[in-house]
């Protein structure tokens, strides 16, 4: 995968980022795409939105050392602003160029549940015909776990304007949270 050149996202990145975690993970829960954070330290979630996505697991009570972090997309993109790297959202052909590397790491880990985390892994994972909002918290069928779930990514709760938007769009993460978490204990039984 540090050699992959599947799409030219390669070209800008300071390098790919692959999955962290447990390999018997009874979760996976798959991101977009590393950020700037995540582009320098080489690790999936370590900047803001992970910081979130800490913190909710523990109000969901999962150990983030049990669980599998990964991404749909392995290369950082951005458009240069300034001294500022801003983020881009990946394009459908990086998202498939880059699928083989996360069907590979679920079929190592063959989870219980797969998680999810906005609209980008959702198109990666279950297709068009689900959505994140209409869909989030419930039990879904796929070829890669034995269920799926889906709900919002951390960084949109980033981008909430007021603090109680955010306590309650968090509040709702988190039980989708908890939801993957009884639904793995249940099918991993
Ligand atoms: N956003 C993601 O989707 N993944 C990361 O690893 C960091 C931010």
């Amino acid at each position: 995968m540090r050699q992959c050149q599947g799409c030219d996202l390669y070209k800008t990145a300071t390098q790919a980022v692959f999955g962290e975690g447990q390999r018997d993970a009874p979760l996976v829960l798959a991101g977009e795409q590393p950020g700037d954070a995540e582009d320098r330290q080489g690790r999936p979630f370590v900047g803001p939105a992970g910081h979130i996505l800490d913190r909710a697991l523990e109000d969901a009570g999962i150990d983030r050392k049990t669980v599998y972090v990964t991404n749909a997309v392995k290369h950082f993109k951005f458009e240069p602003r300034g001294k500022r790297r801003i983020h881009k959202k990946p394009s459908s052909v990086e998202i498939s160029a880059c699928r083989p590397w996360l069907e590979a790491e679920l079929a190592v880990i063959r989870p219980a549940i797969v998680v999810c985390l906005g609209a980008t892994a959702v198109q990666s994972l279950a297709g068009r015909g689900v959505r994140v909002l209409r869909d989030r918290g419930k039990l879904l069928e796929s070829p890669f776990a034995k269920g799926l779930v889906v709900t919002v990514h951390p960084s949109a709760l980033l981008r909430l304007p007021d603090h109680s938007q955010f306590e309650h769009e968090y509040s709702l993460f988190v039980r989708d949270l908890q939801a993957a978490r009884k639904y793995a204990a249940r099918l991993a039984a």
